[in-house]
């Protein structure tokens, strides 16, 4: 459509429609019915049902067929038949589920996730629905934090290479195109660092870590193109995202140029007023319009507020509408006003919903993703021992991890029909009692059965982990390690002479001291979604040698977090365990237990010979594999600036490459260095280049790197 069209649509439109354009609510208040299931302040917003025919989105419907009668039963009542937009959190699958999106960051395969992304639009657009609240590219440093299991991990630059694939899988070219849809990037910003790990707390943080660290991921999801930003419920500076000018003006839309639409969080417009920033609804609308906010979900301050403001002269009519064309163009981006079903169809359901192209291509990204942290020879498996399973993981399809949209536990398979699928024969098992969810949520603890089962067996494979529901939003713990009765199970099997093969579950880095010297391998299996029982079969027996790398710095005890790999250097930094005055603990060394970027494979791979060219712009170094088995190593490129106007990290991640080389094999692996990966915002907030020394660093993890200094005019 042309923009005149946009234009004549809004200057017909009144300012109520105007509100209610701005305004996205669930389904049932469309269809008047008990929102039983919804949060937040809903109840008191009491809508009419004539402002309800001119809402402009809907929140969290789904289904072909449900979704084209809500398109046609709202453009039947609605006056000028602005179709609605359908929005749903499609974070890692739609109803075949992949990984969750920490553990497709341990993948550093962008290409594999932006198929993943593009396969998961295809079945929500089928679906009918037009927007994905993804990705979430919050960066994290804080596994107390439940939700850092939605994000890619603790880096900027591979939060930022991820995002911009999440982006491209999801639009495509562009998203009105069939089988795409628009990405919406949240939560902006610095969701990912709440104090203490504790859900929606208080963000605090400086200008400068807020440039270096955490605003890099959304930058890169904006220029890859996403259609929508969702600010976040937290503060940045004291002010609410939702009603941040610095974040949504100065830095979204004038240094960004984003023109796409923001979203606010769920119910965060009215949150401005627990933020105590405003004192009334009339306050709060106006707060958040001014910050350039355009659509309020899950709350009715716009609809209740806005045509008065306007009235009484305390907003323009021009800035609500800067607004409402922002969410016309998007309906016309994505062709609705031609075709308001857009790719709703329930044959292509029926096609495409867990076709087996997808279930592989998550499988692929299962064993992409899982990390093999410890193993002392015992995998893997050649499938000749004498095999026994244990564990809350070893026979259950709660695998898929929140945010599982409409992937069906039943629909996955467990890790045990996997194994003696691929072993033909059947495994013992003990103690395979699943999380329960009940007592609000908490996870009790498993029962203790006997062993008597696994008597024979000589490896016992143990599905150890947290349950899925915690895990996610509102789900901040402060203790970190297995339930009791897990570690139980493993220091048991120990003692009783079984080979130990631990297998973890969960959404987050756990505190795995305690176990780790009794298990003779562990792998982190996260939560791998629909395909994950027969992922981690293949790397046990061996079909697959793992490959994932971690995301995110597995902390030896919660006493350590935030422990993050990128940190600024110190003034006190620990070079000798003899120097007491020095920035460390008396208790705990610095270490972490895993680094960033750790992850063992089946085969050896050797890192030496790292060069630079002459002028610094290229840097190399020899890969070989060494071992005997083909395999996959990430090469991972860091660089410090020695000496800047502010402190730099130690290390900063600058590229990485997935490499395959079979056994014997040697490749030299290069990385440009250019002169923005050295640049920075310095305390005027410029970007700068600072000519001087820098360090380049490349090898298999954070910490194990071939490193040399250079000089860059
Ligand atoms: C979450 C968002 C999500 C929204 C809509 C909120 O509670 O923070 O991530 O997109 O709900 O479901």
């Amino acid at each position: 459509m042309t923009k005149q069209f946009i234009l004549d649509l809004v200057a017909d439109m009144t300012l109520e429609e105007k509100a209610m354009q701005m305004t996205q609510l669930a389904p049932e208040f469309f269809y008047h019915k008990e929102p039983a299931r919804l949060t937040g302040p809903f109840r008191q917003w009491n809508f009419e049902e004539g402002q309800l025919a001119s809402m402009g989105s809907a929140l969290g419907p789904s289904g072909a067929s449900f979704l084209r009668q809500f398109q046609e039963d709202y453009l039947a009542v609605s006056r000028q038949k602005i179709p609605l937009l359908f929005m749903s959190d499609v974070i890692h699958g739609y109803r075949t589920i992949y990984p969750i999106p920490l553990a497709q960051g341990c993948s550093f395969d962008e290409s594999l996730v932006e198929r993943a992304a593009q396969a998961t639009a295809a079945e929500a657009a089928a679906a009918g629905l037009h927007v994905t609240f993804s990705p979430m590219v919050d960066l994290v440093r804080d596994p107390r934090w439940g939700r850092v299991m939605e994000s890619t991990g603790e880096d900027p630059y591979l939060n930022g290479v991820m995002a911009a694939a999440m982006v491209r899988g999801y639009q495509g070219e562009d998203p009105s195109d069939r089988g795409r849809i628009a990405a919406c990037v949240k939560h902006f910003a610095a969701y990912g660092q709440p104090e203490a790990g504790r859900e929606y707390n208080t963000v605090d943080m400086s200008r400068g870590v807020l440039r270096d660290f955490y605003l890099v991921p959304y930058h890169e999801a904006v220029k890859a193109g996403a259609a929508m930003v969702m600010s976040s419920f937290n503060v940045v500076e004291r002010i609410p995202a939702t009603c941040n000018r610095l974040l949504l003006r100065r830095i979204l839309r004038s240094e960004w140029g984003f023109g796409g639409v923001v979203i606010s969080d769920y119910a965060g417009v009215d949150e401005t007023m627990n933020h105590s920033v405003a004192a009334t609804p009339m306050e709060a609308g106006k707060k958040c319009v001014q910050a350039g906010l355009d659509i309020e979900m899950m709350s009715g301050v716009y609809a209740a507020t806005l045509e008065k403001l306007v009235k009484e002269g305390q907003l323009k009519e021009e800035e609500i509408d800067e607004c409402v064309i922002r969410i016309l163009e998007l309906k016309d981006r994505l062709g609705l006003f031609e075709n308001p079903y857009k790719d709703a169809d329930e044959q292509d359901e029926k096609s495409l919903l867990l076709c087996e192209e997808h279930r592989s291509l998550s499988r692929q990204l299962a064993r992409e993703s899982m990390v093999l942290l410890k193993n002392n020879g015992v995998l893997p498996l050649s499938g000749s021992e004498k095999i026994g399973l244990a564990g809350p993981f070893a026979d259950t399809g709660c695998i898929l991890g929140g945010w599982h949209c409409e992937g069906k536990e039943k629909e996955t398979q467990t890790l045990k029909q996997c194994l003696e699928d691929a072993l033909g024969r059947a495994v013992p098992t003990a103690m395979t009692t699943a999380f329960q969810y009940s007592d609000r949520g908490k996870a009790p603890d498993i029962c203790v059965g006997d062993l008597e089962e696994l008597a024979d067996s000589e490896v016992c494979i143990v599905a150890v982990g947290e349950p899925e529901w915690e895990t996610g939003e509102a789900s901040s713990r402060t203790n970190l390690r297995l339930t009791p009765h897990q570690e139980k199970l493993i220091h048991s099997l120990k003692q009783v002479g079984k080979k130990v093969v631990a297998v973890v579950f969960s959404g987050r880095p756990m505190e795995l001291s305690p176990v780790l010297e009794d298990c003779d391998a562990l792998l982190q299996a996260w939560f791998p979604g629909t395909e994950g029982g027969g992922a981690v079969s293949d790397i046990l027996l061996g079909k697959y040698n793992p490959s994932g790398r971690l995301a995110m710095t597995f902390p030896k005890n919660v006493g350590q977090i935030p422990l993050y790999y990128n940190h600024y250097q110190t003034g006190r930094p620990l070079l000798s365990k003899e120097e007491h005055f020095t920035s460390r603990y008396i208790d705990c060394d610095n270490d972490p237990l895993f680094p960033f970027g750790y992850g063992l494979s089946y085969t050896e791979f050797s890192y030496s010979g790292l060069e630079v060219s002459q002028d610094g712009s290229q840097a190399s170094i020899l890969v070989e594999n060494c071992g005997n088995r083909a395999g996959e190593t990430v090469v991972q490129f860091y660089i410090r600036d020695v000496s800047a106007s502010v402190v730099r990290p130690v290390k900063e991640l600058r590229g990485f490459r997935r490499v395959s080389l079979a056994p014997g094999e040697k490749r030299r692996v290069s990385f440009t260095v250019t002169e923005d990966m050295l640049s920075f915002y310095n305390e005027e907030e410029v970007w700068i280049y600072e000519p001087g020394e820098f360090d380049i660093m490349i090898g298999p993890d954070s910490e194990r790197v071939e490193r040399t200094r250079i000089f860059r005019k």
